[in-house]
Formats: C-alpha cells, structure tokens, sequence
C-alpha cells in the first residue's frame, strides 16, 4: 500500500510536470482522482473551520489558538479534510498565521497522496484577520470612485498580504448588488448597477488573480455570493428573495457572467432562498446555469453550514442526509460544514446507497485538485516568510490613501462652505465616528463584525486627529453620541456655541449578516438629535457619514452646510477625510446607488416608468435624497457638445457618442462621465435609463477634454418574457450631464 501510494504521487507529479496543455493537465488532474478512494474524495469536499483543529473552545476571543494534534491528525488524515477556513473570530499575526498553517500543509503531507490543503478567509477590505494589514476602503466605497484601477489595486495588496499571512483563498469579491439599502450587507457591494458593479469587479478579480495564480503574492477568488442574495424582500439577511429569472439574467447574474469569463475559479452560493428553492438546493442555478451555461471550471462552496440548514432552517429535507444529497446533487461541490464531521460519513453512505452518483463526486473533486493545482499548491503551498517586504508598507498606505481619496463623495456644499481655511477657525469635531477607526472601517476588521477596537493600528488617524494634526492642535473634540445613546450632548453643545464651525461624524454600528439587520432604515435617533441640537446653535455643520447603507438623514439634511458621504474608508479614511475637508485634495467620488429620502421611497436610479407616477396624477413621485451618480467638486464641470456618430443603427453596429467636459472652475480636479441610454418602448417595461459607459478624467482649469464612447448596440439590450437576451428595434436617447440626443436602431440587414 505505501510503495504504491508513492508511486501515484510520483506519477502524478511527474505527468503534471510534463502537461503542457490545459487538457493534459486536465488529464493528469483525473488520473490523480481515478486512485483515490470514495474517503479521500469526499475528504476534498469538505471545509472545517479553524477552531475544529484547534485547542479549547470554538470561536474563544480571548485565548491564543494553538492546533491541537490529535484533531488535525483527525481531520486530515482520517476524514482526509481538503479545506480550512477562517480564525477564532479574531486578527493574528503573520508569524502565527504560518505557524499555524504551516503545521496544517504538513499534516497533509503525510498523507498517501498528500494533497494540499486549500485555506480561505474573508479579506474583504484587505487582509482581514492579519494584524498590521493594509485595511483599505470597504466595496461600496471603491465603487464611488468609479475608477476600476483603484479596485483592481486594492485586489493586489489584499492578494500580496493574504499570501503573506500563507493564506491563498480569499472569500471575494461580493458581487450581489446592493438595490436592496435595509440589507445589511450593502456596504459589501460595488452599489446598485451591474455595468459598475461588473467593472469593479473585474478588476478587484485581476488584482487577487493577477496572470498566474501561483505566484507568491496570488490569491483564488471566490465570487459572492451565487446568486441573487442581495435582494431580501423583507430587508433581513438571508430571507427570502423572489425575482424572476428575467431579471436575475438581466441584473443580478451579470458580474458573475462577467467574472467568470475573466478566470474566476470558485464561486460561493446564496445563502437564502429564491422564489422558493434555497440557494443550495438549486440545480437550475448552480448545475445548469453556473458550470452547463457559463461553463464555470472551478468550484462551488456553500456559505457557513449551508447544506446542513436545508434540513434545519429552510425545511426543504427530513434529516441532514438528506438535506447532504440534495445539494451536492444541486452542483455544490464543497461543503463548509464548517465544525462537524456528519458531512464526510452521510456522503459516503449516499454514495454507496446509490442516491449520489460517484460520477458526480469526481466532477466536484476534480474541480477542486484544479483549483489546487492552479494555485500552485502541489508544489509549494506556503512562500518565504521573508519574501513579503511590502507587508503593511508606506508603499501601500499610500495607493489605500489615494483610494479613500476617491471615494469621498460631496454631497452637499451650500455657500461653498468647503474647503474649509485652515487658520483662524475654530473646530469642534464630534460624533461617534469622529474619533475612533471602528466606524470607518465597519465589519470584516479584524473581527468577523468589525466591533472590536483593541486591534485598531495606533499609527492610523482618526477624522479628529487628522484634523487636529492639520490645524496644529487647535481643533476640539468631544464625542457626543454613541451609537445609540447620548453621552454628553449638552456638553457638545456648549462647546458649539464658542465654535467656528461643527464636523459632526456620525456612524453606524458596525455588523454584517443577521447581526446587523435593522428594523428602520432612519438614521439613530440620538444621533439625529446631536446634529438638531448643534444646529439650533446656528453655527454652520459639516455632516460626515460614516456608514453601510443610506440610513435616512431627511430631517437633518436641511441642517447640515456641507454633506460628505464617508462610506467606510478604510484606516487611511481619517487622513483622507482631513485632506478633502481643508482642501488638500479635491473631491471626486459619485454615489454608486441612490440615497433614499424616504422609507416609503427606495427605488434605484433605473427605475420603470411607472414609478414616477404621484398621487396628483403627474409623474413627479421620484424622490431621492441624492441621485445615483452625484458627488460635488470643488470646482465645476460643464458638458456640451453631445454627439452621435449617426442617426440610424443596425442591430450589429456600434454607437459612438461623445461629449466634451470643462472645467469651468479654479481648481483642477476629477470628473466621472456617465453615459446614460434610455430605450424608449421595449416590450419589456423598460428602465428610464440605463448606465451604458463611463470614464473618470482629470481637468485643469479652462480645460476642455472631448470624451467618446463607442457602445455595441447588442450591449444596449434587456432580458425578454423568454429569458433571452434581446435589442428590440426602435427609438433610444443618449444621455450625458444635461445633454441628451435620439437615435434610431433598425433590423439587421440580412
Ligand atoms: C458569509 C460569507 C463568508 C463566510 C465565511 C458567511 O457567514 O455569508 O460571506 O465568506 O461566512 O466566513
């Protein structure tokens, strides 16, 4: 038994090496499946978290994890485990990030055919659990920046510190859109539209990815979450979804699509339902869709305990067996259990009754060896310790920098009351985002819900600090608020009276998932009471919001001067916010969803028509706080000039529209174009219009930049009563800034 053992190794490794070709690969990929028991296979589809192979409790906050031999002995060599995820809830350091997986690919290799373990985190705005790491904007606020660079950078720091915690799997991009703004996990989206939100992601994916994925400062993606998640109809985390497929076809299976074309190797599924079938049980999804259609070569794992809650929570099977058989048969190919062992003996039993074709065991396992294999882990599953220089460098809080920068977003600047001068003025900075990096950072820091504020850097600045730092020590604080309770109001208060003029920073409690679902969408009363109180004073305020989705901030909105939406930037947020506010640099971001202004009111900015219908019979029930797209500078831009190459197109060609933007203010600065296109009578309701390009430019004063879309007229398209994509002859309008021109779209000639 062990001489041939050995000689599988070595026949597989000797084959791989000589493969030149994806197929040989392939080939030598099945070879290694072909000699593997039904143990081993289902060992490779199986995910345990950390904590199982650890010492002491689960999920124990407050003690240094240790692996335990005898569990890891267990896991890996007796249930042949092929995954780990994730950290007892809390940030580690590099050194114990190695120890502790270095113990782990040794484990595996002492196995017969030492496969390597895969292990994965959610690095969702950085290298999450690493102590010391780049934690850079959350999603929604790189998609403000509409400037897919800084996301695809954003992809290569996180990428280059998770390998340099030894870690090669990373739990994103989120790319569910965030329509839906009570869902709890908006932040994690790249906002409401697929055309940004596909562009972002995109990038995001070549940043983790890069060209080779073996190389030591690579990651393997995990596209989030498949499919249709993020439109809750009750709002709640992992609630039921009802969409037609229409409409998943044409929105929300989009960046999927797209990120799967660019190379995308494993997909995580939907942790909720949709119109009735849980994500997990859905073979039309995750078999015919996903690997049949889009031909997805890589993998799909459950979310946390996914297969288990078919039995337990979505009530679609009698027992876990079978709640086992009808998601692998669905397509998933690797469960995260993610702290129990059921899984491994339920399906091997499955197998043998007959209820789980071993055919498609192989299919799941050869998925997973090729995803191993890309990664390079057959043959070097952890790198140099030494070789990560970069970690945590200035380097990188620089580009963190810049994309806070961007994605600061000015929504209001009444009287130009910004920038603010820096000398002779006397600030009081307050609200609870005001002095602590929690706020900006929001869940996924260090923590899974982000609360803890032990691990924060000391080296990074808050918005108080960097304010202070900028006004040499002249700026006041006082905190204000908590999140939900008032602490010194009344001080605050005081202090305002004798004040130039108030930063109020306010925040939300940071949490994702069940644990930050809300009830209101109206921003904290306590909260919305400080800014009423300040402004009662009749000093001017500067609002800063500090949050995950668009809390509500109707009544106060009027108080406010200046409006900046922070979003969570990040530990560079701070130092961003200080520089945008004194006007050190200029700001450039544009909302990428629409602020509601009513809870009665949540309509995205592609909306039908016959929202806009009101109670008077007019056609003015739109009612947006801001609109999607918007975002202030401190200088202005004009656009004229909108031109069409032609009239008239066929169904084949291509549609050139450009613009040309001025800078017609004093200060250079950042504009982001955006190509609208309205279809104007489509058999399906169409939208009022729809974001058909975009491009961020940069202008110096009296500047003046022609800019040109060409846009493919199949690209201009909906989902049909069929479920197929369709352009439908007919009228359509160009739209940019206040410009806007008609064209005619013709049959294809035969
Ligand atoms: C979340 C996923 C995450 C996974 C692993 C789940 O609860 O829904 O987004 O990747 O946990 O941490």
């Amino acid at each position: 038994m062990r001489s041939s053992s050995v000689f599988i190794v070595l026949l597989f490794c000797t084959i791989l090496a000589l493969s030149q070709t994806i197929d040989e690969q392939k080939k030598a990929i099945n070879l290694l499946v072909s000699k593997m028991t039904l143990e081993e296979k289902v060992g490779q589809m199986t995910q345990l978290t950390l904590d199982y192979v650890c010492k002491g409790a689960a999920f124990d906050d407050h003690k240094e994890m240790f692996i335990d031999p005898a569990r890891l002995d267990s896991a890996v060599r007796i249930h042949h485990v092929g995954s780990i995820l994730n950290t007892g809830t809390y940030t580690l350091s590099r050194n114990k990030w190695y120890e502790l997986i270095t113990q782990i690919q040794n484990k595996a290799q002492t196995t017969r055919l030492k496969i390597p373990i895969i292990y994965g985190v959610d690095g969702i705005h950085g290298a999450t659990y690493t102590q010391g790491s780049t934690l850079m904007p959350q999603q929604l606020a790189l998609a403000a920046t509409w400037e897919p660079n800084l996301a695809e950078q954003a992809g290569t720091i996180t990428a280059y510190e998770l390998r340099a915690s030894a870690i090669p799997w990373n739990f994103s991009p989120v790319l569910d859109l965030g329509r839906q703004p009570l869902w709890s996990r908006f932040f994690e989206t790249f906002g409401e539209d697929p055309l940004l939100a596909s562009a972002m992601g995109n990038a995001m994916l070549k940043g983790y990815q890069g060209n080779d994925l073996s190389s030591p400062d690579r990651v393997v993606a995990c596209l989030k979450h498949f499919v249709g998640y993020s439109l809750p109809f009750s709002g709640k985390d992992r609630t039921p979804v009802l969409m037609p497929e229409r409409l998943l076809r044409e929105y929300y299976l989009v960046p999927f699509a797209q990120a799967i074309q660019q190379g995308a190797l494993t997909v995580m599924v939907h942790s909720g339902e949709i119109n009735g079938t849980p994500g997990h049980a859905n073979y039309h999804l995750l078999t015919e869709i996903l690997k049949d259609e889009l031909k997805f070569e890589g993998f799909a794992v459950t979310d946390w305990e996914d297969i288990k809650y078919l039995h337990t929570v979505h009530k679609v099977a009698p027992s876990y067996k079978d709640a086992v058989a009808i998601a692998i048969n669905a397509g998933i190919d690797m469960s995260m259990v993610p702290s129990d062992i059921q899984f491994c003996k339920y399906l091997i039993e499955l197998v043998k009754e007959g209820r789980v074709a071993i055919s498609r065991i192989d299919d799941a396992v050869s998925r997973i060896l090729w995803v191993k294999y890309k990664l390079g882990l057959f043959t070097k599953s952890i790198h140099d310790f030494n070789d990560y220089k970069k970690f945590g460098s200035e380097e990188f809080a620089k580009l963190n920098y810049n994309a806070a920068v961007e994605s600061i977003t000015l929504l209001k600047n009444e009287s130009q009351i910004l920038p603010l001068n820096k000398t002779n003025q006397k600030v009081l900075v307050t609200g609870v985002a005001s002095n602590s990096l929690t706020p900006l950072n929001g869940a996924w820091t260090h923590t899974w819900q982000g609360r803890e504020s032990k691990y924060n850097p000391k080296n990074k600045k808050t918005i108080f600090q960097a304010i202070n730092d900028k006004i040499g020590n002249k700026a006041v604080w006082i905190e204000g608020t908590s999140y939900d309770q008032d602490i010194n109001t009344e001080k605050t208060v005081e202090e305002a009276k004798k004040s130039d003029i108030v930063v109020i920073c306010l925040g939300e409690y940071p949490g994702t998932e069940k644990p930050a679902d809300i009830e209101d969408l109206n921003f904290d009363k306590i909260q919305l009471e400080l800014v009423k109180r300040i402004a009662a004073t009749g000093k001017p305020i500067v609002l800063v919001l500090a949050e995950a989705r668009p809390r509500l901030i109707t009544e106060i909105e009027p108080l406010a001067k200046a409006i900046i939406m922070a979003y969570l930037l990040g530990n560079e947020g701070g130092t961003a916010l200080a520089d945008i506010l004194f006007g050190e640099a200029n700001p450039s971001g544009k909302l990428p969803f629409t602020y509601p202004k009513y809870t009665g009111a949540l309509t995205t900015y592609d909306h039908k028509f016959s929202e806009t219908r009101d109670t008077k019979f007019g056609f003015d029930a739109i009612k947006h706080q801001f609109p999607f797209g918007h975002g202030l500078s401190y200088t202005q831009f004009t656009t004229a000039n909108l031109t069409i190459d032609k009239t008239s197109f066929n169904l084949l060609d291509s549609v050139t529209v450009s613009v040309d933007v001025k800078n017609i203010g004093a200060k250079s600065g950042k504009e982001v174009v955006q190509l609208y296109i309205r279809d104007e009578f489509a058999s399906i309701t169409p939208s009022i219009k729809r974001l058909r390009a975009f491009k961020k430019i940069f202008l110096h004063p009296n500047e003046t930049q022609k800019v040109t879309f060409k846009v493919a007229i199949k690209d201009l398209g909906f989902v049909n009563y069929y479920n197929q994509w369709i352009v439908e002859p007919g009228d359509f309008t160009a739209m940019i800034g206040n410009e806007q021109k008609g064209f005619v779209v013709v049959q294809s000639p035969k």
